[in-house]
Parts: structure tokens; C-alpha cells; sequence
């Protein structure tokens, strides 16, 4: 399978600072699925013969980290945090706005293909709760208003 050049020039440039093939392994799967949209079966069997590793070896990775995904998602994946220092500033209201805004549901995607929505565990950005994080930019203190105004600029 063929990636970017832009792709093989970072793959070629992680290897030479790890110590191990399979150290690359994430951010591997995350620049393919930036590039793809998603980790598709011809990615994974890419990225395993690549790094010597197998496929279930790639798949257990994958599933571990909620920002992987072997399924085509929207455009934007937004991301909302429920955990605990986020549920308990308004992180559960904001995940059920975002439901009732959107449409959908857990994992679910808009009909326009604009929007994947998540509820996730801790992001990381407890300091600054309640936060979501959209594709890699972060969002916090967030109210339900403040995010409204986040979803229309992305839908702009
Ligand atoms: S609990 Fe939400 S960012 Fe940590």
C-alpha cells in the first residue's frame, strides 16, 4: 500500500530514534490514520509487516486507544469527557447536549459526515474540566454555550 511521501519521510526518521521497530508502533497508526481516515484492514496488515510485528499485535493497540479507530469517522471527532473532575463540573450535560445537538449517539456520526461524537475517559485536561477535545485541539472550562459556539466554528 502507498502513503504520502510526507508519511514515508516521518516512518524513516522514527526509526532512526527508537530503539525498537515496535517503539513507532502509535504514532505510526496515528499519522495513517490522519493520511486514510481511518485504520483500515490494508493499514493494519501494512503497518504490522512494517514493523515485524502481527496483526493481532497492531488490533490490541488500537484497541486500547479511544483516538484509534478501525472505522471511518466524521470529519471532526469530538470527544467529551465524562470522568470524574469533568463529570463533576457539567462534563454529563455536555455530553448530553452534544447527543441531542447532533443527533447521535456514542461513536455515532452526523448524516453529513461532519461530526463523530465520543464519550471518553479522562483527556487529560482535569485542571481546565469540563473538556473536549476535538480531533487534537483541546477545549475546556467549557459550558453548554461555550461549546455550542466550538461546534459552529467547526461546522463553518
Ligand atoms: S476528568 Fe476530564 S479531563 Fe480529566
Amino acid at each position: 500500500m502507498n502513503f504520502s511521501s510526507e508519511f514515508e519521510t516521518r516512518f524513516a526518521d522514527m526509526l532512526t530514534h527508537y530503539p525498537t521497530k515496535r517503539s513507532v508502533l502509535v504514532p505510526t497508526l496515528l499519522y495513517a490514520q490522519d493520511e486514510v481516515g481511518f485504520l483500515s484492514d490494508e493499514v493494519i496488515r501494512e503497518i504490522a509487516t512494517r514493523l515485524e510485528l502481527t496483526e493481532l499485535d497492531v488490533r490490541n493497540v488500537i484497541s486500547y486507544y479511544s483516538m484509534l479507530t478501525t472505522k471511518p469517522r466524521g470529519k471532526y471527532n469530538v470527544q467529551v469527557c465524562t470522568n470524574i473532575a469533568c463529570m463533576l463540573r457539567g462534563g454529563e450535560e455536555l455530553y448530553a447536549h452534544c447527543r441531542k445537538k447532533l443527533g447521535i449517539g456514542h461513536k455515532g456520526t452526523t448524516p453529513d459526515g461532519v461530526f463523530t461524537l465520543e464519550e471518553v475517559e479522562c483527556i487529560g485536561a482535569c485542571s481546565w474540566a469540563p473538556a473536549v477535545q476535538v480531533n487534537y485541539d483541546f477545549h475546556e472550562n467549557l459550558t453548554v454555550e461555550k461549546l455550542d459556539k466550538v461546534l459552529e466554528g467547526y461546522r463553518k
